[in-house]
């Protein structure tokens, strides 16, 4: 079976899937020209709390200490064990207060603190019932602005390939995920429809383009021959076939695109 070879899981130790630590920090280190920009954006709203849902290993939380003041405090959520533990070993020399809190955010959305920014970077896949969520988090006082981040399994796209091929890997993807119902890979319609519907008052969207094009920088090749082995397990023996023969076809990459469309939506 072709299909054993590319058995990449990307779990972390709570079996979340997409947030293995290294998954994540390639994804971060392909992505960190955005990331910077995105920071300094939110810099800009002053806040003097930030609370980062879905922490993980403290990535995102590292890019804001480089541009918010020192009397902003970070507060860092998350459920794996394991990732908050690389948060907290990476925040130890950060000049501010920080803590990180584990705890399962579905359940427990009581606990978690008001803030003056709450960022929702990629979690809403993890949560089933989105609308008490976001409920929960528009009636604390204060809720400050909630800042979102939602990729798109299906605003994601790897070129150039004929229409017919990406159609049947896209399809079978799709399919193989839904069908798992482990998460929402496929959810900007979902929390778009969510946000819509809050009580938040105040709310702009926007979608945000990801591009690269060959020759790759370097930062981001490991998040895309990861993104491709994920891809791989998912398709039938047919579509990896021809997968990996797209793939061997320009070993040096020298004629590919990527592109992934986020909706980046802020509220308050
Ligand atoms: C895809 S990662 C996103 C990490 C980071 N926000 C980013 O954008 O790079 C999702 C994170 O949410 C955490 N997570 C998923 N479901 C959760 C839950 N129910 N409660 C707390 N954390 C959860 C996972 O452990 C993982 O660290």
């Amino acid at each position: 079976m072709l299909r054993r070879y590319f058995i990449v899981s990307q779990e972390n130790l709570t079996g979340k899937p997409l947030a293995d630590a290294n998954w994540l920090a390639s994804h971060h280190q392909a992505k960190l020209p955005e990331r910077i920009a995105f920071a300094k954006r939110m810099a800009n709203l002053k806040p003097k709390s930030i609370v980062d849902l879905g922490c993980a290993s403290g990535l995102w939380l590292e890019v804001f200490n480089q541009f918010l003041p020192t009397e902003c405090e970070f507060i860092g959520i998350d459920c794996d064990e394991e990732l908050l533990n690389m948060a907290v070993k990476r925040s130890n020399l950060w000049q501010r207060k920080v803590s990180f809190l584990q705890m399962d955010l579905e359940n427990e959305f009581s606990r978690i603190p008001p803030c003056d920014l709450t960022l929702a970077f990629n979690i809403f896949p993890y949560i089933q019932d989105l609308n008490s969520f976001v409920n929960a988090l528009s009636h604390r006082i204060p809720r400050g602005t909630l800042a979102v981040r939602q990729y798109d399994g299906a605003s994601i796209r790897f070129g150039p390939m004929p229409t017919s091929k990406r159609q049947e890997i896209e399809t079978e993807l799709r399919v193989a995920i839904e069908s798992s119902k482990r998460f929402y890979h496929y959810d900007i319609d979902r929390t778009f429809k969510v946000l819509r519907h809050s009580s938040y008052q105040q709310c702009n969207y926007e979608f945000e383009l990801f591009n690269r094009s060959s020759p790759f920088p370097i930062d981001f090749l490991p998040y895309y021959k990861e993104t491709l082995l994920w891809t791989c397990q998912f398709l039938s023996e047919k579509s990896v076939d021809y997968f990996r023969t797209w793939i061997d076809n320009d070993p040096l990459m020298l004629n590919r695109y990527f592109y992934e469309v986020d909706l980046v939506a802020l509220l308050s």
